[in-house]
């Protein structure tokens, strides 16, 4: 069962007071058509966090391979990886009110069935609601950088959180990361070499994987002349 409506924005803020935060909860416009998306689409697409396991299988209504995406953004590379791997299903979360109401927008249009959409903060999310072994893969796209020094410590992959992260994927299960900010993807590699149980697929860095299109902070990304780096290590034990 669903709420008719995700948080909004003040529920969303209040939920969020705690500590230090991988994110920034700014007003964004919402379209009118985001909006409409939300009103229409959030009982059919959206899951309402819960502080105790979900039914995952229950959510899709199959029990297909399970793949988390944190941080989608405008939602629109989730939305081509979901068509371009029917088999699996995506729980996306975010907490950008007019990316969840893009997301659904583009689920519509593109007939698209194997994605939930939560609004909510991921790293709560993985604490409370994840089952242990209850992935199969996990999705994190262009992570905002927080490249000032003193913001270093807001980024979503360190070795604490990913340490949280971990247990929720299945034996043989993949995390697969990117970003186009260099001196974050020699983080993300030192903080993934650090764990016994991941074994990296390539040397350092992977080629792109076929399944991930370029997503929009990537395009951005390259037009500031910045370079991509993705990492795909798979959970050994
Ligand atoms: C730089 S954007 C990248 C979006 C998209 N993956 C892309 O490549 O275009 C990072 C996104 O992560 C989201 N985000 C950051 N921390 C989060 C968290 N703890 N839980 C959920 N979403 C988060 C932000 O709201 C933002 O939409």
């Amino acid at each position: 069962m669903t709420n008719q409506q995700p948080p909004s924005d003040a529920e969303t803020a209040e939920q969020h007071k705690r500590s230090i935060r991988s994110f920034v909860l700014r007003q964004g416009h919402m379209t009118a058509a985001q909006q409409r998306a939300i009103d229409t689409l959030w009982p059919q697409f959206g899951l309402d966090y819960r502080a105790e396991p979900a039914d995952l299988n229950a959510a899709f209504g199959r029990t297909n391979p399970k793949v988390l995406e944190i941080g989608f953004g405008m939602g629109t590379a989730t939305v081509e990886i979901a068509k371009r791997l029917p088999q699996a299903d995506f729980l996306a979360i975010d907490v950008h009110g007019p990316g969840v109401g893009n997301i659904l927008k583009l689920i519509e249009e593109e007939n698209v069935g194997n994605i939930r959409v939560m609004r909510h903060d991921a790293v709560e999310v993985v604490e409370n609601m994840l089952a242990d072994g209850s992935l199969d893969g996990i999705h994190i796209f262009f992570p905002d950088p927080w490249h000032k020094k003193r913001h270093n410590k807001r980024r979503l992959i360190q070795t604490p959180f990913v340490a949280k992260l971990l247990p929720k994927l299945k034996s043989g299960g993949y995390i697969h990361l990117a970003t186009d900010w260099e001196e974050y993807a020699v983080q993300m590699l030192e903080v993934l070499n650090g764990f016994e149980s991941l074994q990296n697929t390539a040397a350092d860095y992977a080629p792109t994987p076929d399944y991930r299109p370029e997503t929009k902070f990537e395009a951005r990304g390259k037009r500031l002349g910045h370079g991509v780096w993705d990492l795909v290590f798979v959970r050994k034990d």
